[in-house]
């Protein structure tokens, strides 16, 4: 209630379910495509459009609420993510000369997925470990002191699992 002791719902008058069946819509949307991006493994362009015709909002409108979030992936991914942190702590001591391993390894450029889906290589801005710089994540897990030498290991690690 406001000072004048007038409800929320007085105060919006019909606006109210309006906005009430918009904002869950949307909270159902952002629920299913975590759902279907953990089913895919990313968001293919036929789920989108399925998803807007359930949920009866353009596909438009659902790819501009999925590409609002970083968590959502319109391409497919690797069954293993190698991120390389380019951040300035990191490349000061030598992330590009490691970046430049793991795409010699892996056979796939900064952002790529190799053909049989097996890894994704990305890079990221920080991922607040600097002191262990340089750092890489694999599937999230953080691997500090990282040097180009040190790739292999972590290039064997990822073809082991
Ligand atoms: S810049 Fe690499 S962990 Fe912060």
């Amino acid at each position: 209630m406001n000072k004048e002791g007038l409800k929320v719902d007085e105060l919006i008058g019909h606006v109210g379910p309006l906005l009430t069946a918009a904002q869950r819509k949307k909270g159902i949307l952002i629920h299913a495509l975590q759902e279907a991006q953990e089913e895919h493994n990313y968001l293919p362009e036929d789920v989108l459009e399925s998803l807007a015709a359930a949920l009866d909002i353009p596909t438009g409108e659902v790819y501009s609420i999925a590409s609002f979030y970083k968590q959502f992936y319109f391409q497919p991914r690797g069954r293993h993510v190698v991120c390389v942190c380019v951040g300035t702590p990191c490349h000061v001591r030598g992330s590009g000369e490691v970046l430049e391993r793991m795409e010699e390894a892996f056979e796939v450029s900064r952002g790529g997925t190799t053909p049989d889906l097996s890894l994704t290589l990305e890079t990221v801005g920080c991922v607040g470990c600097c002191g262990l710089a340089p750092v890489v994540t694999v599937d999230g897990r953080v691997v500090g002191d990282v040097t180009p030498q040190t790739v292999q290991k972590i290039v064997d690690l990822v073809e082991a699992t």
